[in-house]
């Protein structure tokens, strides 16, 4: 059995910056919502071990609802089409709505998700991403609670995969590209 440090080539966000970051955010975010009935929608898979955490940092009660999207499936370039996995248990109607994500890469998946909360009748539809990477945007997100911008390299960790590997390291790591690159090696 592969250890889950062997693919790893160097550390990008250690768990005290992941730390550091959630506490800020959910801050603010306690701050902003303290007079309104907040829902937290996490996107899994990889929003998982944020949502966990930053849900714990919160001062305020909410409700939590998930939304299973994928884009990515077993490749590192995004294909550009969501696919719902599995849906919300939520009405959101009239309700505001805080989504909890991992990484904006493209933008591609919040672009869809941030649409279609409006259009199902949310009141309101905040985002807090751990991690952006400015450098792939390929649609503009409005991100009212922004985490660490990193560089265009692929990662994995803290709920971050690479085919469906590598979710439960603890910080967010670089992958080494031959786990990637199978049979150039
Ligand atoms: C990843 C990541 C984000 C999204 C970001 O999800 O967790 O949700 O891609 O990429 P984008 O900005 O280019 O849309 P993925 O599709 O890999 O599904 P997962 O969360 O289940 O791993
Ligand atoms: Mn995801
Ligand atoms: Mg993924």
């Amino acid at each position: 059995i592969a250890d889950i440090q062997d693919d790893i080539i160097e550390e990008l966000v250690t768990r005290e910056q992941i730390d550091a970051k959630i506490q800020e955010a959910a801050a603010q975010v306690s701050r902003d919502y303290a007079d309104k009935d907040l829902l937290l929608v996490a996107v899994l898979k990889g929003a998982i071990n944020t949502l966990a955490a930053f849900s714990q940092a919160l001062s305020i009660q909410v409700s939590m609802d998930f939304m299973s999207l994928s884009s990515y499936g077993s490749g590192t370039e995004s294909s550009g089409k969501i696919t719902v996995r599995q849906d919300l248990s939520t009405d959101v109607r009239g309700r505001h709505v805080l989504i909890v994500e991992d990484i904006i890469d493209s933008g591609i998946t919040l672009d869809w998700l941030i649409k279609e909360l409006k259009n199902r009748g949310a009141a309101s539809v905040e985002v807090f991403a751990l991690l952006e990477k400015p450098a792939r945007h390929k649609v503009h997100i409005d991100v009212k609670y922004p985490g660490y911008e990193i560089p265009d390299k692929f990662v994995v960790g803290f709920g971050l995969d690479y085919d469906e590997k590598y979710r439960n390291l603890d910080s967010i790591a670089v992958l080494n590209p031959k786990v990637y690159q199978g049979d150039q090696e």
